[in-house]
């Protein structure tokens, strides 16, 4: 079984207003919600290429009711661990008649202690655990250790670890030394401690994680594509030129279509290839809609892949 970790999943909540009047009460147009999370995408993407996997994290209150309820009814498999506080709503407004459009973005809830001793059992079980993905920002108060100590859990299961994610979380989580991580090249300079500009210095970057006991680094640039560095090969997958419409969720749907080659037994050129689709499919999708099996089959043998 695949299981994606999202530990600060939100309620994303998107209000469409025609314009803002600060001194009165402002209409609201049009309102959605959408149970928003890095680990929760990565499910999803692979749930459009007919992949099961189980969500985990945590969840609480009415918000995390809501997130839950609506990943089971768009079919992802869900484990969450509830917890006694809410889980955080993000707010997403769009005014119209400027064009405008404001993020705010809650904190997330505090865990308990026995809520995390709870989330470490279930880690503890996942014995059928292939892969499994870390992917976000952790709640207030947890320390970026809580990373590094659950891929160590599941690692002692046989699991093949992935961890998406930034900051200290990325660099204490490095040291549970996960088999892949998956940085934007503004994380990954945040992570060495430089800029990286050129080829050669994204290769040397990746070259100093994996000195650090990571096995696969892939480097996702944007419209560049993706730097993958292991022992064997330094590989560059560069998409074709098309017009982002909305690049949420593209990094996750990279990570989510590069495990997809690796669980159907492609070649590591052909699953890369597969992440480079999956992430430049999703940002052919508005707002927060991720690819389809169709749209990353479409982009697919546009692909090109060569060693660097
Ligand atoms: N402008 C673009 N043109 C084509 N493909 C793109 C573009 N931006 C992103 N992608 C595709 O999505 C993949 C991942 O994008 P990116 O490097 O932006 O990830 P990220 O910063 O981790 O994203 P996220 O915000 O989802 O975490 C890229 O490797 C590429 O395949
Ligand atoms: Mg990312």
């Amino acid at each position: 079984m695949i299981y994606t970790v999202t530990l600060n999943p939100a309620l994303d909540r998107t209000i469409w207003v025609k314009s803002i009047d600060y001194d009165d009460a402002n209409r609201i147009d049009k309102e959605e919600k959408f149970a928003g999370g890095k680990g929760i995408d990565v499910s999803r993407v692979l749930m459009n290429l007919g992949v099961a996997s189980r969500a985990l994290g945590f969840l609480g209150g009415y918000a995390g009711m809501e997130v839950e309820g609506m990943l089971l009814l768009e079919g992802v498999y869900c484990d969450f661990t509830p917890i006694a506080n809410e889980t955080r709503t993000n707010v997403i407004v769009h005014v119209e008649s400027t064009g405008v459009q404001m993020l705010l973005n809650a904190r997330g809830p505090e865990i308990q202690p026995a809520e995390l001793t709870a989330f470490f059992k279930k880690l503890e079980s996942l014995s059928d655990a292939r892969f499994v993905v870390f992917s976000g920002s952790l709640p207030p108060g947890l320390s970026p250790i809580i990373y590094a100590r659950s891929i160590e859990t599941v690692k002692k299961l046989g699991a093949q670890v992935v961890l998406d994610t930034d900051g200290e979380n990325l660099r204490v989580g490095i040291t549970g030394k996960p088999q892949m991580i998956k940085p934007n090249l503004h994380e990954l300079s945040r992570l060495v401690g430089r800029d990286l500009q050129a080829m050669a210095d994204v290769i040397a970057a990746a070259e100093d994680v994996r000195r650090e006991g990571v096995e696969t680094v892939l480097v996702s640039m944007g419209a560049r594509g993706i730097l993958l560095v292991d022992a064997k090969a330094r590989l560059l997958a560069v998409p074709p030129k098309v017009k982002v419409v909305s690049t949420v969720g593209a990094g996750d749907s990279a990570v989510a279509g590069f495990l997809y080659g690796r669980l159907q037994g492609m070649p590591l050129e052909e699953s890369l290839r597969f992440a480079v689709a999956a992430g430049t499919a999703t940002t052919l999708q508005p707002g927060t809609a991720v690819a389809t099996r169709e749209g990353i089959e479409a982009i697919l043998p546009k692909v090109e892949v060569r060693d660097v």
